[in-house]
């Protein structure tokens, strides 16, 4: 079964419900397993098990957050060669920028060769009602691409 690993930090009830609500639209996809990791409790292992993966983070200081910054200087070197052409998709929280964790993370993912199925979303400003909906199409459509094999 295609493995789908969410890694997303939390910092507040905001980011919380956005992470559930990608997962819970991953979830409704059966035919792939998805889980939902803290950048504080990802592992190398974790990301070489995974055939796609989401990464949500908070910007902070114009930056991903440290959490997120620190789940990839753990596992960079341990994955680098194992996990080029991944899939995956990122979402970006931030109270009113988020260029400069946009532009980290895509340098970061292209060092690694991940293969972005779809621009970063970038949450910005004010808390929008709509944003629950949109990653829980977001988790979705990134489990129904790994059933079909079209990632
Ligand atoms: C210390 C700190 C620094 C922050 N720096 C930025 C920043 O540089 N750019 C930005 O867009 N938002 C910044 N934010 C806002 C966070 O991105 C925002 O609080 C977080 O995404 C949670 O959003 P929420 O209010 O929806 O829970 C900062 C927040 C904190 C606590």
């Amino acid at each position: 079964m295609p493995q789908l690993l969410i890694i997303a930090h939390l910092p507040s009830d905001n980011t919380r419900a956005l992470a559930e609500s990608v997962l819970r639209g991953a979830q409704s996809v059966e035919a792939v397993s998805s889980r939902l990791l803290s950048p504080f409790d990802t592992q190398p292992q974790d990301i070489l098990d995974c055939d796609g993966l989401i990464l949500g983070t908070t910007e902070n200081l114009g930056y991903m957050a440290g959490a997120t910054k620190d789940m990839f200087d753990r596992c960079y070197y341990a994955v680098i060669e194992h996990k080029q052409g991944l899939p995956m998709a990122v979402y970006i929280r931030a109270g009113h920028d988020g260029t400069g964790t946009r532009r980290a993370i895509d340098s970061i993912t292209t060092g690694l060769r991940w293969r972005a199925v779809q621009e970063a979303m970038v949450l910005r400003g004010a808390w929008q009602d709509a944003w629950p909906q949109e990653l829980e199409e977001l988790g979705q459509a990134m489990a129904y691409g790994l059933e079909a094999g079209i990632f």
